[in-house]
């Protein structure tokens, strides 16, 4: 198992969402606990089982490991954001990427986690969905991608969001 970049050490965040898995939680814990405590375990239900066989239980989940001061006061839509959210992954007909997260899980994500107008960086921005979830929701969105194609894909769909946002604004 390789470090976590230290670059990701020495960002002056104060609020960290990390997708991960049970068996990776721990190291997790050792690498970036002092500094980034848990305060929570979301997990995205997906309401379906992954690919696997019967030696093991169908993986039909995903954790993601929370850390927010104690001070964040979260909400979405006016509430207290529950930390389950149950929502189909996307069919593979709708899928830009490989691994990409439906829109539901992100906004509910950069909700709980930012403000209006608080910036959110992904520093593995894949297809955007973060970013577009970011825009929907009032956000504001710094993303960074390795892949020359999946980073077109997340400019493409950026710029899709901020125009219907735009739109929207010019309508109301
Ligand atoms: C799990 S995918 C993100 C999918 C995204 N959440 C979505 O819904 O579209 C992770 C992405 O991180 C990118 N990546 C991996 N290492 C990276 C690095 N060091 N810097 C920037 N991007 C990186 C990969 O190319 C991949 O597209």
């Amino acid at each position: 198992m390789r470090r976590l970049p230290a670059e990701l050490l020495r960002l002056d965040v104060d609020r960290l969402a990390l997708f991960t898995r049970w068996d990776v939680w721990p190291i997790l814990v050792e690498q970036i606990g002092d500094i980034y405590p848990a305060c929570n375990c979301f997990v995205w239900s997906k309401l379906n089982l992954g690919r696997g066989n019967c030696r093991h239980m169908g993986s039909s989940h995903e954790f993601c490991y929370v850390s927010a001061r104690a001070q964040h006061m979260m909400r979405v839509d006016g509430r207290r954001p529950a930390n389950v959210v149950a929502c189909k992954t996307l069919h593979t007909s709708q899928l830009v990427h490989p691994t990409q997260k439906p829109l539901a899980i992100c906004e509910h994500l950069v909700q709980c986690l930012a403000g209006p107008d608080e910036v959110i960086l992904d520093p593995f921005t894949g297809a955007g969905s973060i970013g577009v979830a970011a825009v929907r929701t009032g956000r504001r969105f710094i993303g960074m991608e390795l892949d020359d194609e999946h980073f077109e894909t997340a400019r493409a769909r950026l710029a899709e969001a901020c125009q219907d946002d735009a739109d929207e604004s010019r309508a109301a």
